[in-house]
């Protein structure tokens, strides 16, 4: 019977980082799969063929609606779905193989199939009828998340869709009805909005983006408006039909009322994620569950029995990608004894949608819920040079201090590039900055980040620009 010192269940970006830093302190590793590929959702239905699709369809836009306006002329671009779909499934696959190549070249067996906890220290894996099971010091539940459902709306991941129905149209949608307006509604809206779908976005609330800044998503909802998104707020489907034609949606107000039946052609659902912990056998096992269905665990990531552990989608907390390797790296190392430890004051979150809406830290909601007195600084993207020349002068950037201290507590923007933007804020928050560090940090000239320069400036109301 093969021994470990430590054995993952899972390769998502949780569990392969946790690997790879448990090997480099020198433990024995080994990672469970169910999956044909290693990778996850991150890889493989989810953030990196999202945002090949976006950027291929974003340079399609450009093509069609900017190279006209700076003097380049080309014909009008064709769409190639299948070649742009391919270029997505390089993107997958050449991610695929990097972790395949980090797991050889960090000495890590990867055992393939559902992985159960026997209980500590024993792992049953078993893939094709066949089982084996294996001895460890220690494991590491990072099995992530699955897509929530509906009631009574069937995804056939053809015409009704989850993510990862809508990542492999074969056609673009006539018209697209979207019901959920988070992350994926809009990223994937993007995308097929972009290549040419009607898109419409049915949502719950009163608002979009949930749990970001609420001036950010009141002024992101009018860009994509501009753009030609339609969006109905505070409302719900009830109900989808099919016919050979078309799916038709029943959409009522949130609170309850006259419903009415809007027609699409591919109807996306994407109302969030729940922890996936189906086949792992917890219940069995004495680890137990939150009252969310999320495995529990203590501030360092130990389960209630002995010797197991959980990261990622499948605990508390955001579900991004980078949160679940932040937790990977941080629990492999307390188990090698060491101080692991993230920091979820300062986790960025990102929409990679065109403008980019990212954010750091606290919201002003949150700060006043709080009762926490802060300065806002703003500074807009129409007053920087180097957005004016490329006119892409959309968004602004919103950095809010502590009244008091001026330590920096929220940094929030919307802007070509700003997912790239947010981690000056976030070392600077790491570091507990104030803003008047930032506002005296040289940045170079002709960039975007000297917005950010600006609103820090601003929050001393000493912009230069404006
Ligand atoms: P996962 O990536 O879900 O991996 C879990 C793995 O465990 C899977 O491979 C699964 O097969 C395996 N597994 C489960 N049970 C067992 C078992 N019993 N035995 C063996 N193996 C098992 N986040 C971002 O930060 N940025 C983004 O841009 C972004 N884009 C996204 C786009 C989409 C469309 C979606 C759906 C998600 C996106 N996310 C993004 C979220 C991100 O994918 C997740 O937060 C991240 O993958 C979580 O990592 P994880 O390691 O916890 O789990
Ligand atoms: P989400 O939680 O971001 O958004 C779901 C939306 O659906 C919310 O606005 C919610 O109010 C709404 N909703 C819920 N029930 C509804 C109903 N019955 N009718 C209408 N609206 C309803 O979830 P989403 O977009 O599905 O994404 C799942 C997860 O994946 C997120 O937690 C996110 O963190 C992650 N993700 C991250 C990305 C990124 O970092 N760029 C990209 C894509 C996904």
């Amino acid at each position: 019977m093969a021994t470990y010192d430590l054995v993952v269940i899972g390769t998502g970006p949780g569990g392969y980082v946790c690997a790879v830093r448990a090997s480099q302190l020198g433990m024995k590793v080994a990672v469970v799969e169910k999956n044909a590929t290693l990778g996850g959702t991150c890889l493989n239905v989810g953030c990196m063929p999202s945002k090949a699709l976006l950027h291929a369809s974003e340079m399609f836009e450009e093509a069609e609606h900017s190279f006209a306006k700076m003097g380049v002329s080309v014909s009008a671009p064709k769409l190639e779905l299948p070649a742009m779909m391919n270029f997505k499934q390089q993107g997958i696959d050449g991610n695929v193989k990097g972790v395949e190549f980090l797991m050889k070249k960090n000495k890590i067996d990867v055992l393939k199939g559902t992985g159960k906890i026997l209980g500590t220290g024993k792992v049953e894996v078993s893939a094709d009828g066949k089982s084996q099971v294996v001895e460890t010091k220690n494991i590491v539940i990072a099995t992530g998340s699955d897509i929530a459902r509906l009631k009574g709306i069937e995804i056939d991941e053809k015409r009704i869709v989850s993510s990862t129905g809508a990542l492999s149209l074969e056609k673009v949608p006539g018209k697209l009805l979207i019901i959920g307006a988070g992350v994926i509604g809009l990223e994937l809206g993007s995308v097929w909005h972009r290549l040419g779908a009607e898109v419409m976005v049915v949502e719950f609330l009163d608002r979009i983006l949930p749990g970001m800044d609420g001036e950010v998503a009141r002024q992101f909802q009018r860009i994509l408006e501009k753009q030609g998104f339609a969006f109905k707020l505070g409302s719900k489907v009830t109900g989808v039909e099919a016919n050979s034609k078309a799916l038709l949606a029943k959409v009522e107000p949130a609170a309850g009322g006259a419903a009415e039946t809007i027609e699409a052609d591919v109807v996306l659902v994407c109302i969030g994620r729940v922890p996936y912990t189906d086949g792992l056998g917890l219940k069995e096992a004495g680890v137990a569950l939150d009252n969310r269905g999320r495995v529990q665990i203590d501030a360092h990531f130990a389960t209630t029995l002995k010797g197991v552990y959980a990261i990622g989608d499948v605990v508390a907390g955001p579900m991004l990608a980078h949160k679940a390797e932040d937790e990977g790296v941080a629990v492999a190392e307390i188990l090698a004894g060491q101080a692991g430890h993230v920091n979820y004051d300062v986790i960025p979150g990102v929409v990679y949608t065109t403008p980019e809406v990212s954010s750091v830290g606290k919201t002003e909601e949150e700060l006043k819920q709080a009762g926490v007195a802060y300065t806002a600084g703003k500074f807009p993207f129409t007053a920087n040079g180097r957005s004016k020349v490329n006119q892409t002068t959309d968004g602004f950037v919103k950095i809010l201090a502590d009244a008091k201290t001026d330590r920096v507590l929220g940094v929030h923007i919307i802007g070509r590039e700003a997912g790239e933007m947010i981690h000056e804020a976030c070392v600077l928050m790491e570091f507990g900055g104030s803003a008047e560090d930032l506002a005296r940090t040289c940045h170079a000239h002709p960039t975007r980040s000297e917005a950010i320069k600006e609103a820090a400036l601003a929050v001393g109301k000493r912009a230069i620009h404006m």
